[in-house]
């Protein structure tokens, strides 16, 4: 078993478009307030047909393999978690290894379970690492999705798109893995899914708001049990203060304030041995404002602005939380709640490396935000409406990926 095992580097790319929610909301006839306070958004991506699952996936990893300078020989394996693939058998990480020209030695494949699927891929690479089965050799993760609700569904203001690409080494200069001390929960629901043939998921909302939250109280319970028994945590206080900070899967901003308050409510009720009462509740309210703001606020800067990434969503708060905190973080514990509806979840930790900032930065996660352009809602429903096999055309940009069109069934990509 490896000493140290997880994420080396990240990469992000988005879609070249994105909408203003204030916009979106006064398109609607709805108050702007819920939109940003409500739900907590500010912008949400927007990919036109050109801006694929496999296209995002393909971009956000070339700018992995550049910025690592990383030798294509040394990779081992290409994971890629999507809930949007772009054909029911050909994986998704065929496509980028067709894009990237990658070696052919490599073990190739995709990981599906609604939003779990990216941390799915994770653990099959940094397990296979952490075997030895890897030899010494990296490998690569990439989570890449599409959201989509449809135009004037509850949904909709939840939308977004894009792909976060991970190298996973025995070199974790980002996070070192707690492997082995995850907690995982499960059950059969339909709060979220997508039948075959539809483009856009159905979704029971509030239920699945409900499913998220239950998800967070089992899977922490499990890790805590287990990183009590391995010394990671001590008995007494809350232990969820003792992480430094807690990443989540962030359909939408505010669901990280829920889930951080049904975290907080685990060890509170815990410790007492019974539900808060309404005294306890009062009392607990202000501090679980103050404790969101502090554990958790730092990194939801993108997500905020990018929307609902699916499986690339804990890793889009992963990634803004190191962007914003990773000097101030290094050789610190965190805690990250994965979940994908259907369900499963898992709650897990890592220790941000020493060199994370330095690291981080060559990510140059500012500019993949600042080169996108506004668009009107005119214009993002004509995107959202286009045909899915007509791309709007132009050159993708320096470095990225656009799907071209179909052949006889056959996609093609060109590069920019
Ligand atoms: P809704 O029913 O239109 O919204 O849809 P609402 O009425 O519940 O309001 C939302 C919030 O805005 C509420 O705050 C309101 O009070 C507030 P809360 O009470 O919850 O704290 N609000 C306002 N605030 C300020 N000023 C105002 C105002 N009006 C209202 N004027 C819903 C919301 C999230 C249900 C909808 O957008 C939806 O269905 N989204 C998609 C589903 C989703 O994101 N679920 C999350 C959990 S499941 C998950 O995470 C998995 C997923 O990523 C998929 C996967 O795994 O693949 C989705």
């Amino acid at each position: 078993m490896k000493q140290q095992v997880g994420i080396e580097a990240i990469t992000v790319a988005v879609p070249r478009r994105y909408v203003d929610l204030g916009d979106l909301a006064r398109a609607r006839g709805v108050d702007p307030a819920k939109f940003t306070h409500g739900l907590g958004g500010v912008e949400m991506a927007v990919a036109e047909p050109g801006e694929d699952t496999a296209a995002l996936a393909a971009t956000a990893a070339a700018q992995l393999l550049r910025s690592r300078r990383v030798d294509p020989a040394r990779i081992g394996m290409l994971v890629v978690g999507t809930e949007t693939g772009v054909d029911h058998s050909k994986a998704v990480a065929s496509y980028v290894q067709g894009m990237l020209q990658l070696p052919r030695t490599m073990r190739t494949f995709d990981c599906q379970h609604a939003c779990y699927g990216g941390t799915a891929a994770l653990n099959a690479v940094a397990e296979w690492i952490a075997s030895g089965a890897g030899a010494g050799r990296v490998g690569v993760v990439i989570c890449s999705d599409i959201a989509r609700y449809g135009l004037n569904t509850a949904g909709e203001p939840t939308q977004g798109a894009g792909a976060v690409a991970m190298l996973v080494s025995e070199s974790p200069e980002l996070l070192a893995l707690d492997l082995g001390v995850s907690g995982t929960f499960s059950m059969d629901v339909h709060d979220f899914w997508r039948p075959l043939g539809r483009r856009e998921a159905v979704v029971d909302g509030h239920y699945s708001i409900q499913c998220y939250l239950e998800a967070v109280s089992g899977s922490y319970r499990a890790w805590r049990a287990r990183a009590l028994g391995r010394d990671i945590i001590r008995a007494g206080g809350l232990p969820s203060e003792q992480l430094a900070r807690i990443a989540y899967h962030v359909p939408f901003c505010k669901m990280a304030k829920k889930a951080h308050a049904q975290l907080r409510r685990c060890d509170l009720e815990d410790r007492a041995g019974r539900a808060l009462d309404a005294a306890a509740e009062a009392e607990e309210a202000p501090r679980a404002a103050a404790s969101f703001e502090a554990q958790v606020a730092p990194s939801l800067g993108l997500s905020a602005r990018v929307g609902n990434v699916y499986t690339g969503s804990l890793y889009l708060s992963l990634a803004s939380l190191l962007h914003r905190e990773a000097a101030a973080l290094a050789g610190k514990r965190i805690g990250l709640f994965s979940y994908g509806s259907g369900c499963v979840s898992e709650f897990f930790s890592g220790v941000v490396g020493p060199r994370a900032s330095e690291t981080i930065a060559t990510a140059g996660l500012d500019r993949v935000l600042s080169e996108r352009q506004r668009i009107g809602i005119e214009e993002y429903e004509r995107i959202l409406t286009a045909p899915p096999d007509r791309p709007l055309g132009g050159r993708p940009p320096a470095g990225g990926f656009c799907y071209a069109g179909t052949e006889e069934f056959r996609r093609t990509y060109v590069a920019g």
